[in-house]
C-alpha cells in the first residue's frame, strides 16, 4: 500500500517537474496590486503642504517624536494617545533594534543599568518570525522559546520562565495575527501578561503589532492595547508596542512607530536625540494626508488590501484540500487565520526540510525549513511557513498544488523507510 503510494507520489513529482514551474511562495511582501492602492501617495502632497502643524517640514527643527498629525493619526491606529507614540521612519524593526540596543547600552527606564552588562535573556514565541530572531541574537541576547498557541502565547510558560531569573528582561512577540501562524493574543491572556510578576524589575512587553488592522474576513480577531493593560496594571512602563504602514502602503517606503508610556517615549526620545535631528517629516506628512483622503480612510484601504490578500489565502486552503484531503490526509495540518500575511503548516512527519527541497526542485521556492525556529532549529522538522501575498492569485493556486505533490511525496518516501 505504501510502495503504491510513493509510485504514485514519484510518479506526480515527476510531471510536477516537467512542467518548469518558476514560482516563489517565500517573500512576505505586498503584490504589485496591493502597491497600487496607495500609488497615488507619491501625489497627495502640495507646496502648500510642506508647512504643516506649524513646522516646515523641509527644515531640521521638528523633535525626534514625529509630527503632531502623524502622531495623532498613528495614535488612534493604536488606540493610545498621541503622547505615547513616536513616529519614526520606514521601518518598525529598525525601531525595534534602536530600542533594545538603547536597552543593551543603557537599560530602560527603571533598569539597574544597560543590560548587556546583565547576560540577559528574551523570551520569544515559536514558531515565530526570523528576524525577531535574528535581531535579538545579533545584540547578544540569548534567547528562550515558549509555544505560540491558538489564543496567544503560552503564558504559563512566560512567568515561571521570568519568575525564575531576573536576566529574562522581556518577551518579544507578534500579538495580533501572527507571523507565521496568525494567532492572535486573547484579552485574557494579555491581561495576565500586564500584571505578571518578573524576577527582573524592567521586564518588558515588546509586541510587534505590525498586522493589527490585516483583517481578511469579515469576523475579526480584536486587537489587545498593551499600553493600556500595563499601566491599569500598575507596570506602566512595561510596553512597548511597534507598528508600521509596511504593508498598507509600501513597503520599503513606509513609517514604522512605537507606542509606549509617555516617560517611556521621553526617555527613547533622549537617546534618538543624540543620534538623529529627526525622523523625515516630508513623508509623514504624505502618509497622513494620503490616508486621510483614502476612501473611508484607512479602514477603506484595509479593506481594499483584503479583496486582493483572502483569495489567495482561500486559494491556499483549496489547494491543499483538494490534494491532501479536507482535514489534510494524514500528511499535514495547517491553520486558517483571521488576517495577517502567513500560513503556518505542519507536515505529519518530520519532513519539513525534505519538503522545501523537492518544491526547490521543482522551481517553486518556500522559506527555508526551520526559518521559525531560533538559529533555524526547528527540532520537530515540520513547520513550513507559506506566503501567498506576493504572487498573483493564479500562481498561488498552481503553487500550492505543488506543494502538495511535494509533502505528499516526502511523507511517502519517509514512510517507506519504516
Ligand atoms: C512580524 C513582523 N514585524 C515586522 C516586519 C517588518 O516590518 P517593517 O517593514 O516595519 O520593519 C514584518 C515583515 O514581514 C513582520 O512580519
Amino acid at each position: 500500500m505504501t510502495k503504491d503510494a510513493l509510485a504514485q507520489a514519484q510518479a506526480d513529482y515527476a510531471a510536477l517537474k516537467a512542467k518548469n514551474l518558476k514560482l516563489n511562495m517565500q517573500r512576505g511582501q505586498p503584490s504589485d496590486a496591493d502597491f497600487d492602492l496607495s500609488n497615488r501617495m507619491i501625489n497627495a502632497l502640495s507646496v502648500e503642504d510642506l508647512h504643516m502643524d506649524g513646522l516646515d517640514l523641509r527644515n531640521y527643527p521638528g523633535g525626534v517624536a514625529g509630527i503632531p498629525a502623524a502622531r495623532s493619526l498613528f495614535a488612534d491606529y493604536l488606540d493610545v494617545k498621541p503622547e505615547n507614540v513616536l513616529v519614526w521612519n520606514n521601518s518598525s524593526l529598525e525601531l525595534q533594534g534602536l530600542i533594545l540596543g538603547f536597552a543593551m547600552l543603557h537599560g530602560l527606564r527603571g533598569s539597574a543599568g544597560g543590560w548587556v552588562h546583565q547576560k540577559p535573556k528574551m523570551i520569544v514565541t515559536v514558531p515565530g518570525y526570523d528576524r525577531h530572531f535574528l535581531l535579538l541574537q545579533t545584540l547578544g541576547f540569548e534567547l528562550l522559546t515558549v509555544p505560540m498557541q491558538s489564543d496567544g502565547p503560552d503564558i504559563d510558560a512566560i512567568e515561571k520562565l521570568a519568575a525564575a531569573d531576573a536576566s529574562v528582561k522581556g518577551v518579544l512577540f507578534v500579538p495580533t495575527y501572527s507571523n507565521p501562524g496568525g494567532e492572535t493574543i486573547s484579552a485574557a491572556k494579555a491581561a495576565k501578561l500586564a500584571r505578571l510578576k518578573a524576577a527582573a524589575p524592567d521586564f518588558t512587553i515588546f509586541a510587534d503589532d505590525a498586522y493589527r488592522v490585516h483583517h481578511l474576513l469579515d469576523e475579526r480577531d480584536t486587537p489587545v492595547n498593551f499600553v493600556a493593560l500595563c499601566r491599569d496594571a500598575g507596570h506602566p512602563d512595561r510596553a512597548f508596542v511597534f507598528a508600521s504602514t509596511s504593508k498598507i502602503t509600501f513597503a520599503g517606503a513606509g513609517l514604522g512607530f512605537v507606542a509606549s508610556s509617555e516617560d517611556n517615549i521621553k526617555w527613547l526620545s533622549k537617546y534618538l536625540n543624540a543620534q538623529s535631528i529627526g525622523p523625515n517629516k516630508v513623508e509623514q506628512a504624505r502618509h497622513v494626508k494620503f490616508l486621510q483622503a483614502y476612501p473611508s480612510g484607512l479602514e477603506g484601504l484595509m479593506r481594499d488590501h483584503a479583496k486582493l490578500i483572502a483569495p489567495k489565502f482561500q486559494a491556499v486552503y483549496d489547494a491543499l484540500e483538494r490534494e491532501l484531503g479536507q482535514d489534510g490526509g494524514g500528511y499535514a495540518t495547517w491553520a486558517k487565520p483571521k488576517g495577517g500575511y502567513f500560513i503556518s503548516l505542519d507536515t505529519a512527519e518530520p519532513v519539513a526540510a525534505r519538503v522545501v527541497e523537492l518544491a526547490e526542485g521543482a522551481g517553486i521556492s518556500l522559506t527555508p525549513a526551520g526559518a521559525t525556529f531560533p538559529a533555524g532549529q526547528d527540532k520537530e522538522g515540520r513547520n513550513i511557513r507559506l506566503a501567498p501575498t506576493r504572487p498573483p492569485l493564479e500562481e498561488v493556486g498552481v503553487a500550492m498544488q505543488g506543494i502538495a505533490t511535494c509533502i505528499k511525496l516526502a511523507t511517502e518516501e519517509r514512510r517507506a523507510t519504516r
